[in-house]
């Protein structure tokens, strides 16, 4: 049988309570928006899992390559025990570390971790049965707000976050986030980051509008989401999928412009808002960075930024640090 357990700190209470805190604050804001850590429902999931398959989204495929090319390196410079891995999702390219990890003969706990939880705990069970004598400890957790009472393992620890997830984040909180998860860091355990670097903003578009329309459902789901959870009346047809490169702040932004003017009810918030015919809600930005500036930032956090591999075109980035 494999070794795998699941802790929910994301229950159904406390989700729909955050949930509805996070609509409600959004849809009364100016202009309008929503956090993107709700498009992941399952479907939500599967969507971004599509979008990772894209011809546009390079993303996925430079960090794997980065993995492929660096892992045995990445093992031997953690000596990780313990891997938690923060936002994993299906944990796909996550394997070619595990096995670099296995490899140097150092992994014994496996913890991934999202919001997402059914999705989560297919992750979970898939490694655990891949991975024989694994201890597999998944948590559905908010990693903005349950950092310090996520599973623990053995040390070394690694903890991760790829994908380019960070960049979801909006600079107050990746600053918050970094500063919890070098709080969580023991002397000799590591932080491994993935991110997305600034680059032509013609290819940084198309990635964010793809021309099969899978990251507008993407975008759109988290519509579905509130209509769901919230018992609201969103019709997701009434609203069109916008990507933009905001050159200043070196981010795209994901919104939802309504295709005319309209009234959604959130039954669950007893609340009725309006929108008018072209107007946009943000509904997610996705930074991309340069080195020096993530440097700083890391720092700023108390870590140490000790290594740093890219893909060959320079598109994509990881980065070990260590807690300084
Ligand atoms: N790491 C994977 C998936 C990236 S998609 C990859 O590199 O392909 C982003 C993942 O983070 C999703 O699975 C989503 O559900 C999860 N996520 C987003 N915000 C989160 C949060 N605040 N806490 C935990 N998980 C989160
Ligand atoms: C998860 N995250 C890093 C993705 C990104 O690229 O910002 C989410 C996404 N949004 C649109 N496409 C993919």
């Amino acid at each position: 049988m494999p070794v795998v357990g699941i802790e929910r700190f994301l229950t159904d209470d406390d989700l729909a309570k955050t949930l509805r805190a996070d609509v409600r604050e959004g849809l009364l804001a100016e202009p309008k928006r929503l956090p993107p850590k709700w498009f992941y429902d399952t479907r939500g999931s599967e969507l971004f899992e599509e979008i990772t398959k894209l011809e546009e989204y390079y993303q996925t495929r430079a960090e794997r390559a980065i993995l492929v090319g660096r892992s045995a390196e990445i093992a031997a410079a953690s000596r990780a025990r313990t891997l938690v891995e923060l936002g994993a999702g299906s944990a796909e390219k996550t394997r070619v570390l595990m096995d670099a990890l296995r490899a140097a003969g150092t992994l014994d706990t496996y913890v991934p971790v999202d919001v997402s939880g059914e999705f989560l705990a297919g992750t979970a069970e898939a490694i655990a049965t891949e991975y024989p004598g694994l201890r597999v400890h998944g948590a559905v957790a908010d990693f903005e707000r349950h950092l310090t009472l996520l599973p623990s393992g053995p040390g070394p620890a690694l903890v991760a976050l790829l994908g380019g997830t960070i960049g979801n984040l909006h600079p107050e909180e990746r600053a918050e986030f970094l500063s919890g998860v070098r709080a969580g860091l023991r002397p000799g355990d590591g932080f491994l980051l993935g991110t997305d670097l600034v680059k032509d903003p013609a290819r940084l578009v198309a990635a964010y509008d793809d021309a099969a329309g899978v990251t507008a459902d993407f975008n759109r789901n988290v519509l579905r989401v509130i209509d769901h959870e919230l018992g609201a009346d969103f019709d997701p047809d009434a609203f069109t999928h916008v990507a933009v490169w905001d050159a200043e702040r070196e981010w795209i932004e994901m919104r939802l412009r309504s295709v005319r003017d309209q009234r959604v009810r959130v039954e669950d918030l007893d609340l009725e808002v309006s929108f008018t015919a072209e107007e946009e809600m943000r509904t997610e930005i996705s930074a991309k960075f340069r080195r020096s500036g993530l440097e700083r930032e890391l720092a700023a956090a108390g870590l140490s930024l000790v290594d740093w591999w890219t893909d060959p075109a320079g598109d994509f980035a990881l980065s070990l640090s260590h807690p300084i």
